[in-house]
């Protein structure tokens, strides 16, 4: 089978609002094996918290204000405005980057309890971060990592069950994240409704800017943007994450499928074939997580709809490969390395059955190859990867998460 061109988007899988609850992880240890394996859990809570730290402060010594570390070199990147965008003629000589890791961090300072870093982090964001910049940025990866970072931040550090703030914590982020927001906008002002892949945050759409995006550019954006719409009490987020929502919806066909591109003046689509993995992947994880969010029944029935379609024409056994949303003829055996999102989505859906066998597959190809391939072909179920990198993606990881919580290792 022919390998198609890579997409143009990742479509990162980011890990929001679930499983924050600080119960999650106590389990009560009454019997022996129970204390044996309490032992391991704090271990391994220590490791974990060492990683962090281990990541945090060198990023913070060799990188920040600037938006990523490069840890072989000690350099950084300024990835906010770099993310594909391999032209930075938008971007001013001398611009300090907007430290995207400090802000992807700020949830992950709060679950580890610690105050006053989070506080020097929240002070030095409000005191210095300006989204006033000519900088043309991705309008998904910008929303799935700053917005998203500085509107889930916002919910755990004002979350009451936690009790984490120690009273300085003035509502600092949700003031930027409507500044964001706002930033956005312009992005759905299309004869369609469905945003521009693409956005200057300070000068709106460019001239002559693509109107080709994907399918989880259009349809990635509820979470975030109706979460911003629910706390500041300004409808205009949510209401366009949903108009576009709902008209991507509408481009479906009768076998309930998508496909992977289209274009945003025109509504039509340019690539048909689609699958669960780039390019799409982060669309069914929104609809179901939006349902859980929101509780809006209207979700849940996208999701139902799309899920079905997906297990009867995509799946293979315990494999998912892409197929026509016309016909729903298979077209490609590619995998990536986005998919493994789908076991953890299926754990939440109740499919433990389905979550189990695809998961287990994951697992075989990390095991052989120490990471997941970013994409690889299946042949006779051999695995033959094309893009032989991992850049460190979590959907694995929080697959197993929930799948171990669901069956306790059963
Ligand atoms: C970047 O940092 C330098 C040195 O601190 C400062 O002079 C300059 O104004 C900063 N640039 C921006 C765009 O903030
Ligand atoms: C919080 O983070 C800072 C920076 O890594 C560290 O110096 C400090 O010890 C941490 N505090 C706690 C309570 O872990
Ligand atoms: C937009 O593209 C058209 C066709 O390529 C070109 O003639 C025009 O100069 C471009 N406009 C700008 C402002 O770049
Ligand atoms: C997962 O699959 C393995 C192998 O088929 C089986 O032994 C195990 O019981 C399954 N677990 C669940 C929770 O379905």
């Amino acid at each position: 089978m022919p390998l198609p061109s890579p997409g143009r988007f990742s479509g990162t899988w980011v890990v929001l609002f679930l499983a924050i609850s600080p119960s999650i992880f106590h389990i009560s240890s009454s019997r022996y094996l129970d204390s044996r394996f309490e032992v391991k859990r704090r271990h391994l809570r220590e490791k974990v918290r060492d990683m962090f730290y281990h990541a945090y402060d060198n990023y913070m010594i060799y990188a920040f204000p600037h938006d990523e570390l490069k840890p072989l070199t000690r350099t950084f990147t300024d990835s906010l405005s770099e993310l594909g965008n391999l032209k930075l003629e938008h971007l001013p000589q001398d611009y300090n980057g907007s430290a995207l890791t400090l802000i992807e961090s700020l949830s992950s300072l709060i679950i580890l309890g610690n105050h006053t870093e989070f506080e020097r982090a929240v002070f030095w964001l409000s005191e210095n971060l300006n989204f006033d910049v000519d900088a043309r940025v991705n309008l998904f990866e910008c929303n799935i990592r700053v917005l998203g970072g500085l509107v889930s931040a916002h919910i755990l550090a004002t979350d009451s069950t936690i009790r984490f703030v120690q009273g300085s914590y003035m509502n600092q982020l949700l003031i930027l994240a409507k500044d964001l927001g706002q930033r956005f906008l312009p992005a759905f002002e299309t004869p369609t409704s469905l945003p521009y892949a693409w956005i200057n945050l300070k000068h709106g759409v460019m001239v002559n800017e693509t109107t080709e995006t994907s399918t989880s550019g259009c349809g990635s954006l509820i979470l975030e943007m109706g979460a911003l719409s629910r706390l500041t009490g300004d409808p205009r987020f949510e209401s366009a994450a949903l108009r576009a929502l709902r008209r991507l919806w509408s481009m479906r066909s009768s076998l309930n499928l998508l496909g992977t591109t289209l274009d945003v003046e025109t509504g039509e689509w340019i690539e048909y074939s689609s699958g669960i993995g780039a390019g799409v992947d982060s669309f069914y994880e929104y609809l179901y997580k939006a349902h859980i969010l929101f509780g809006k029944e209207e979700y849940w029935r996208m999701f139902q709809s799309a899920y079905l379609g997906v297990q009867k024409y995509f799946r293979y056994g315990p494999w998912y490969h892409e197929a026509d949303m016309r016909t729903g003829k298979a077209t490609y055996w590619q995998l990536t390395s986005l998919q493994a999102f789908w076991p953890g989505l299926q754990v939440l859906v109740g499919d433990i059955t389905a979550a189990n066998s695809s998961h287990r597959e994951f697992v075989h190809v990390w095991k052989k190859y120490g990471v997941l391939p970013e994409r690889y072909l299946l042949d006779h179920q051999i695995v033959h990867p094309t893009e032989k990198y991992y850049p460190l993606r979590p959907e694995l990881a929080e697959s197993t998460f929930y799948l171990y919580q669901a069956t306790k290792g059963l």
